[in-house]
């Protein structure tokens, strides 16, 4: 085990998992436990609870299930080491040197290594031997000053493929590490690692610590192509991260822009709108949505002009919206977008446009209201039932009465009648979202197309004596000990299924291990949906009365009775191919 257990017990203790689950999902009190909208499946019910006395949370919805570090896992998308740090770091805990995985880097090296790259970069920007090309399209092409060139650490990575890696080399980075952060490519015919950025304008991406998680690179013609970016690594999640928010983060209490460039944002910030930030290089994504609540209420998307800046937004728009954000949009005529558009027309321009930018309501209307001719009663249908559509999809009622209203006069239409539409719709939905929610609860249950457990419909009997075996055995100390003790016969080879086989060793390995046994300690071997799984054990047993030493003998009967019947079943039929192969040599 590479993290001390005392670590994780500490860290246990001092984490509240209500406070913990409560920064993604507002809770409410519901007797002794927390319930409140699952954060891992969509639903209209609240299905997802948290018990803030045994530490655990479950979803009756999905099955995801764990406790705190399983929940920073699936939230966070992080590995068991790297939510424990997470967590550690969290409640003020050190996690000693040699804490961690031997196989991994740890974030810290990443960082460090990626700092070293990134000073390599300006280095060499600023070195007219091999940043002059770049330097010159920065300054010239793209205007921007010695500055804000600084300001945004940018970098140039010069045309060779091996001066970014011998220098690594020399500060004591090995090509492992370098091809695992993307520093580096490793060729296929030499085996030999090169330089992955060449000939490059460099843009560190710095996370909201000052960390340099990731680079992008870009071309400075034509050429494809245009930007080269780090996939994520072990410090660095595109979808988890916002460009300039670093910067942006001081100064976006009222609003915040959001671009689709690093150019756009950088130029935006040059133009003193330092409330801008960026996507890294894909669309916007829920966890970047949430992660701008945590700095401002209001939103303004300055997407590109084009088709598909407009589809994006319109993405935006949406995802923006579910996480309460006021959203704004930013309409921008006679250029393709912010950067281009300050350079023609100045900042002043821009500022009195995003003065005058869109609610999403107005910007989707317009588009509605483009796309038709309300003179004529076809379109006029057809544009008040598109709107409706929108309209129905908003949660506040008073929001809906406005934007009612707001379309009345266009559509020449009453607004009792256009709210009459909406209503329908709004019960069209609501309907439809509880068949699904019922649905995929049906299919949670049934043991078919069970991804996480896929033994489990081979032998429904035996799996459902191990299910209820191992959730006595998760819950209790005295069926743990008995086990051991052999007071109560059962070994792994009488599981069927080997996930029951994996969490019977795992748990008679920590019941003998020093300090015995600990749920928390199962995360480092099983993944979030196991532990989930393992949660819907506990669960299911814990509502039952019944868990005494009889229940579990007579549910170790069952188990060996049904994997007995398996195994004599298997056995007729390698019989009865025997048989069969007996018959054709005979007639041979
Ligand atoms: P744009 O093409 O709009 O880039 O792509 P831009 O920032 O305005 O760049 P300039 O002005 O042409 O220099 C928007 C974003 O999409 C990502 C980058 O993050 C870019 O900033 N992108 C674009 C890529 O990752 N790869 C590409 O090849 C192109
Ligand atoms: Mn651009």
């Amino acid at each position: 085990m590479a993290i001390p257990r005392e670590v994780i017990e500490e860290i246990l203790y001092r984490t509240d998992i209500e406070e913990l689950v409560g920064s993604y999902v507002t809770l409410k009190r519901a007797g002794s436990n927390l319930t409140g909208l699952c954060p891992f499946h969509s639903e209209k019910t609240p299905s997802f609870s948290v018990s803030p006395a045994k530490k655990f949370f479950y979803c009756f919805g999905c099955g995801a299930g764990g406790d705190a570090i399983t929940f920073v896992m699936k939230a966070e998308n992080l590995d068991y080491p790297q939510a424990v740090a997470f967590l550690a770091k969290r409640a003020g805990i050190k996690i000693p040197e040699n804490g961690r995985r031997e196989d991994g880097m740890s974030r810290e090296r990443v960082f460090a290594m990626n700092l070293e790259a990134a000073k390599f970069f300006r280095k060499c920007l600023f070195d007219p031997k091999y940043g002059q090309e770049g330097m010159e399209y920065l300054r010239g092409a793209r205007r921007l000053s010695t500055d804000v060139i600084r300001r945004f650490g940018l970098g140039f990575s010069p045309n060779t493929f091996g001066m970014l890696t011998d220098h690594m080399h020399k500060c004591g980075y090995r090509d492992e590490e370098l091809i695992a952060g993307f520093l580096c490519g490793k060729s296929q015919k030499t085996g030999r690692s090169y330089d992955y950025f060449r000939n490059r304008v460099m843009f560190p991406i710095i996370d909201v610590s000052g960390n340099v998680i990731a680079f992008g690179g870009r071309v400075m013609d034509d050429s494809k192509p245009k930007y080269l970016n780090s996939s994520d690594t072990p410090g660095f999640k595109k979808s988890k991260n916002l460009f300039a928010l670093n910067y942006a983060k001081n100064n976006c209490a009222e609003q915040m822009i959001l671009c689709e460039g690093y150019m756009d944002v950088i130029a935006m910030h040059a133009a003193g709108f330092e409330n801008a930030v960026a996507t890294l290089g894909t669309s916007l994504t829920s966890e970047q949505a949430r992660l701008m609540t945590k700095y401002t209420k209001k939103v303004i998307i300055s997407y590109d002009s084009d088709e598909a800046g407009q589809r994006a937004a319109d993405r935006a728009i949406r995802l923006l919206g579910e996480v309460g954000l006021d959203v704004r949009i930013l309409r921008l005529t006679g250029a393709k977008d912010p950067d281009e558009y300050i350079k023609l027309y100045g900042a002043d321009r821009l500022r009195a446009l995003l003065g005058q930018s869109k609610t999403w309501f107005d910007f989707k209307w317009n588009a509605i209201a483009s796309k038709y001719n309300l003179e004529t009663p076809s379109d006029r249908i057809k544009a008040s039932e598109e709107a409706c559509a929108i309209i129905a999809g908003v949660g506040s009622s008073i929001e809906r009465e406005v934007y009612i209203s707001q379309i009345a006069t266009p559509l020449g239409l009453p607004g009792d009648v256009i709210k009459s539409n909406v209503e329908r719709e709004i019960g069209k939905r609501r309907a439809e979202a509880k068949r699904k929610e019922g649905q995929d609860a049906k299919l949670s249950i049934r043991n078919y197309g069970d991804r996480t457990n896929p033994d489990a419909a081979k032998n429904i009997a035996a799996n459902a004596a191990e299910e209820a075996i191992l959730g006595m055995l998760l819950l209790y100390e005295e069926h743990r000990s008995a086990v051991l003790s052999g007071k109560v016969a059962l070994s792994e080879e009488d599981f069927c299924t080997s996930l029951g086989k994996r969490i019977f060793e795992a748990l008679m390995r920590l019941q003998v291990s020093e300090g015995g046994f600990l749920f928390s300690l199962l995360g480092e071997d099983f993944t979030p949906d196991e532990m989930g799984r393992m949660q819907k054990y506990m669960q299911t047993r814990a509502q039952l009365t019944e868990n005494g030493p009889e229940v579990l003998a007579r549910s170790v009967e069952a188990l060996k009775r049904a994997s007995q019947k398996a195994a004599e079943s298997a056995g007729n039929i390698s019989d009865l191919i025997q048989k069969k192969r007996n018959q054709s040599k005979q007639k041979d």
